[in-house]
């Protein structure tokens, strides 16, 4: 099926709003390390900028759950295929995803992620689509919420592709 992509968030609105949530962690975790988890792939651009942007000490680690296959519906069912290096024993940890959608892999990965020792947990997501919440997650940063559209770039794709965009653009299907 050919597609089109629309500009919905330019490149500019983005950098903007990250430095923002840069601003934001650095405030709240003064004094303190954070711990970014990054959940791959797509949260990958959104937390290397953002990374760049906090200014308290830093470190990362990356897992990878796989909840979709090259559809745009999400199938429910949540699989780490790659787990954490690292220990979260006393850290900090913000999560970093790209978007929360139904909200069910983000819901099984905080959980997940809680029973092993952190300090505490919050989740920061560059998008956030209230709208279709199926499970209940309380989202600590959000970048933008935006409407019931499918979206790539910025680390979002579809069907692998589109992760390269410096903005995020709607799929339109002809
Ligand atoms: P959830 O479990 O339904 O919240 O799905 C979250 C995951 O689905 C995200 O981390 C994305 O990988 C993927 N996803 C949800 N909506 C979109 C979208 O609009 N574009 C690309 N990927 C999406
Ligand atoms: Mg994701």
């Amino acid at each position: 099926m050919a597609e089109r992509i629309e500009v919905l968030l330019t490149e500019e609105e983005v950098d903007k709003r990250i430095q923002e949530i840069g601003d934001q962690i650095s405030r709240d975790y003064a004094g303190k390390q954070v711990h970014l988890v990054c959940v791959l792939k797509g949260g990958s651009f959104f937390m290397c900028e953002l990374a760049k942007r906090i200014t308290v000490p830093v470190s990362i680690d990356f897992m990878s759950v796989s909840s979709y296959g090259g559809d745009t519906k999400s199938s429910g069912v949540v699989r780490i295929v790659k787990d954490l290096d690292e220990s979260l024993k006393d850290k900090h940890v913000i999560v970093i995803e790209d978007i929360v959608d139904s909200g069910r892999t983000l819901s099984y990965l905080l959980d997940m992620l809680r029973s092993r020792g952190p300090l505490d947990v919050r989740l920061c997501t560059l998008l956030d689509k209230p709208d279709r919440r199926v499970v209940d997650v309380k989202v600590d940063y959000t970048g933008f919420e935006i409407p019931d559209e499918f979206v790539v770039g910025y680390g979002l794709d579809y069907d692998q592709k589109y992760r390269n965009l410096p903005y995020i653009g709607m799929v339109k299907f002809e």
